[in-house]
């Protein structure tokens, strides 16, 4: 096993990737890395609702079906993202203004009928993602500010019943460290499993900057772990103010390989996802001006000194 997937499958754990439909459609070199290293894939927007339903009970069904099936054809797993969040709704449920009952109904409808399409077809499902604020307040979005704190719960439950099999996950940023959202997020999931919810993991994004890995990370899975949870990183990228030298090349490899040691160090760490494969495809530079260089390979698809600390990280010694 020489590959990341290699190393992974060795210690039964996920090495993933967020994938792009353009480049999964049209780059053979970018199908050729994501087949060769990673046993785990993520739809990096085909599976959002905007994506699935961008007008009112009409599906768009075919970049989620794509990736679904690339993934059977080459043996990996598939991590479902996202269900239930504030962000990329299609404009006709966002602008809706909908009474409580109506949303609890297109909620419900949403997760029957995605969960329903790929039942056994998806190993883990984002449901919740990113509903806490900083302070670990639950965010005031639409879903919190119609239907109160009891939409997380009911969606959950909601899943578990659509796909028994899948591992439902809460997922989240700057919850790596302990600190108050990761608190937040700590209580609630204490509160969910003690009222017998359908909880069972934990998703860490893990959008860092070079250098920046907080310290408490290890711990801080661990406390999760400790409740029964699985731990997953599920977006791990690092960013580099652009141009990156070398010896910020060489620090985010040693970023790559802690935060990969710090999951699968936890007992119930399920495994680690990279998002993107190629700084050519990245969120990164869209959304943080002046910094990119985030991801294991550069954008001629050559390894960067990340893609041997996430091996490293992989690997043990
Ligand atoms: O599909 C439209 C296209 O029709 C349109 O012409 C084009 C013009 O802007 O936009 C396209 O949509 C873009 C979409 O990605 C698909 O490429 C959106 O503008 C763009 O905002 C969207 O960005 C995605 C972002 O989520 C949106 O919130 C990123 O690709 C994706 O990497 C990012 O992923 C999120 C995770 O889901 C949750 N955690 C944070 C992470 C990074 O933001």
């Amino acid at each position: 096993a020489t590959t990341l997937r290699g190393y992974a499958d060795a210690r039964g754990a996920r090495i993933g990737a967020a994938v792009a439909d353009g480049p999964l459609r049209t780059e053979p070199a970018y199908t050729t890395v994501l087949n060769r290293e990673f046993n785990s894939v993520t739809a990096e927007n085909a599976m959002k609702w905007d994506a699935l339903e961008p007008s009112r009970n009409s599906y768009n069904w075919a970049a989620a079906d794509r990736l679904v099936n690339h993934a059977a054809a080459n043996n990996q797993g598939v991590r479902g993202h996202t269900l239930v969040w504030h962000n990329q709704n299609p404009s006709w449920l966002a602008n809706g203004n909908f009474s409580a009952s109506e949303l609890n109904t297109i909620l419900k409808k949403h997760i029957d009928t995605t969960l329903g399409r790929y039942r056994g077809k998806i190993y883990a499902w984002d449901v919740v993602n990113e509903a806490f604020n900083e302070d670990g307040s639950l965010r005031n979005s639409l879903w919190q500010s119609k239907l109160g704190s009891g939409y997380i719960a009911n969606a959950l439950r909601w899943a578990h019943a659509a796909d028994p099999n899948a591992k439902l996950y809460i997922n989240d940023y700057n919850i790596e460290a302990d600190n108050a959202k990761s608190d937040g997020l700590y209580n609630l999931a204490r509160q969910l499993l003690a009222q017998g919810v359908p909880l069972h993991g934990i998703g860490f994004q893990a959008h860092f900057v070079v250098g920046q890995l907080p310290s408490s990370m290890k711990a801080n899975l661990k406390r999760f772990s400790d409740l029964g949870l699985e731990v997953s990183i599920t977006e791990l990228d690092v960013r580099i103010p652009l141009p990156a030298s070398s010896a910020e090349l060489a620090q985010q490899s040693t970023d790559y390989k802690t935060a990969t040691e710090n999951c699968l160090g936890v007992p119930r760490c399920a495994g680690v996802t990279v998002w993107g494969l190629t700084d050519k495809y990245s969120w990164v530079p869209g959304t943080f001006n002046g910094y990119g260089a985030a991801l294991p390979y550069n954008e001629s698809y050559g390894a960067k000194p990340a893609y041997q600390g996430l091996s490293d990280g992989l690997n043990p010694q």
